[in-house]
């Protein structure tokens, strides 16, 4: 049966680079930290009044070139973001409104870090059952929305102004400190047409919806009334609240199982993987599972140092420029993997 195979790629990234230095103007941390636990060296922020949908477009319109298609052939839109526009609607209608697209579906998906390994199973069905020919699937992050700082940081730490902020909003901001340091905005697009040869070979999918509140937004939702309020800000609750170490634990277990486990439904070993490509979280997360797989350093991507965590956007970042440098090449086996919250995780196998 014919598979979704990838046939194009673009990416965008927030405008604003922000090295951990310039981090350290308005947060109580430090390069030194930031790069020795997480591996991250920088990480881009959009300007103000940027969102998602909007991120999204570049990328989709690089993917599109890349693909060699006509926008109108895309008759699927898959959106995967945890941090739409609007809490509703998701962003796939908004991109397909900005794209100029006629009324094809556009389906959201919110499964974080998850995004792609589910969303590639999504357009995988749609794919093989012939509900899509060309989909363009999405995934992208406006991280910004949800730091803790004042207007007078955001200038501070972008240059726009010379004036410190007081130090007692970057006492309150660093309480989150943990966090904050992680993330960063940008937007992955593929298109996916079904192919012949190769392509999408198979998922497993998982959930742990016990571990949920190890990693949430802890605000912004119905069972509250009203869904969002004062309290909420002042108490913080709008920044996701995590509880790092579970995380950790949980992705250098979960991730390596979803790996071996796929690799056996499709009669691999681990050993076979030319190329794993594993959501960015945490660098130190992605050398653990490196080493529980014992795969050598030329068989796995990393560009955490760069971007930080795009969570949804991550890994079509990593396929981009894996497809651009020649790290992909025809007839490689390639694995793509991740966990986040949710708990979600999964691994998916694919043949390029
Ligand atoms: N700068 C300086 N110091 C810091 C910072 C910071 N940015 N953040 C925390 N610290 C301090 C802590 O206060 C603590 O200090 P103490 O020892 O005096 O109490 C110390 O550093 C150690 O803190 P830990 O939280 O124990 O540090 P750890 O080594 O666990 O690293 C981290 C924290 C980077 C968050 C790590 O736990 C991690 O990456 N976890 C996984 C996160 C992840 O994968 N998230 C996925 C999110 S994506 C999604 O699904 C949405």
């Amino acid at each position: 049966m014919s598979s979704a195979i990838i046939c194009g790629t673009g990416i965008s990234l927030g405008e604003h680079c922000v090295t951990n230095a310039m981090l350290a103007r308005i947060t109580d941390t430090t390069d030194e930290w930031i790069r020795e636990r997480s591996g991250i060296q920088q990480r881009y922020f959009v300007e103000e009044g940027v969102g998602t949908s909007d991120l999204a477009v570049p990328a989709a319109e690089k993917a599109i070139l890349d693909a060699g298609i006509d926008r109108k052939d895309i008759d699927y839109i898959v959106f995967a973001t945890m941090t739409p526009d609007y809490f509703f609607p998701g962003c796939g209608p908004l991109l397909q409104h900005k794209l100029g697209l006629s009324d094809v579906p556009a389906l959201d998906l919110r499964e974080q870090c998850s995004g792609f390994v589910y969303g590639l199973q999504v357009c995988d069905a749609l794919l093989r059952s012939g509900a899509a020919n060309t989909i363009l699937f999405v995934g992208a992050e406006v991280h910004s929305g949800f730091m803790p700082w004042t207007k007078q940081m955001w200038d501070y730490l972008l240059d726009k102004t010379p004036v410190k902020p007081p130090q007692a909003d970057i006492d309150a901001g660093s309480k989150y400190r943990d966090r904050t340091v992680l993330f960063g905005d940008a937007a992955g697009a593929l298109i996916l047409t079904r192919g012949d040869k190769g392509g999408v070979l198979g998922c497993k999918l998982h959930s742990e919806g016990a571990k949920a509140e190890s990693l949430y937004v802890p605000s912004a939702g119905f069972k509250y009334r009203p869904y969002f309020s004062d309290a909420h800000f002042r108490e913080g609750r709008y920044v996701p609240s995590m509880d790092g170490r579970a995380v950790f634990k949980a992705a250098v277990q979960k991730v390596p199982e979803a790996i071996r486990e796929v690799c056996a439904a499709h009669q691999f070993e681990v050993k076979d993987i030319d190329l794993l490509i594993a959501h960015q979280a945490n660098l130190r997360i992605n050398e653990a599972i490196q080493k529980s797989l014992g795969l050598s350093e030329d068989r796995v991507y990393n560009n955490i140092q760069r971007y930080g965590n795009t969570t949804a956007a991550t890994i079509p970042i990593c396929i981009d420029e894996c497809r651009k440098s020649g790290r992909i090449r025809p007839g490689q086996l390639i694995c793509f993997a991740g966990l986040g919250a949710g708990f979600l995780w999964g691994a998916a196998l694919y043949r390029a």
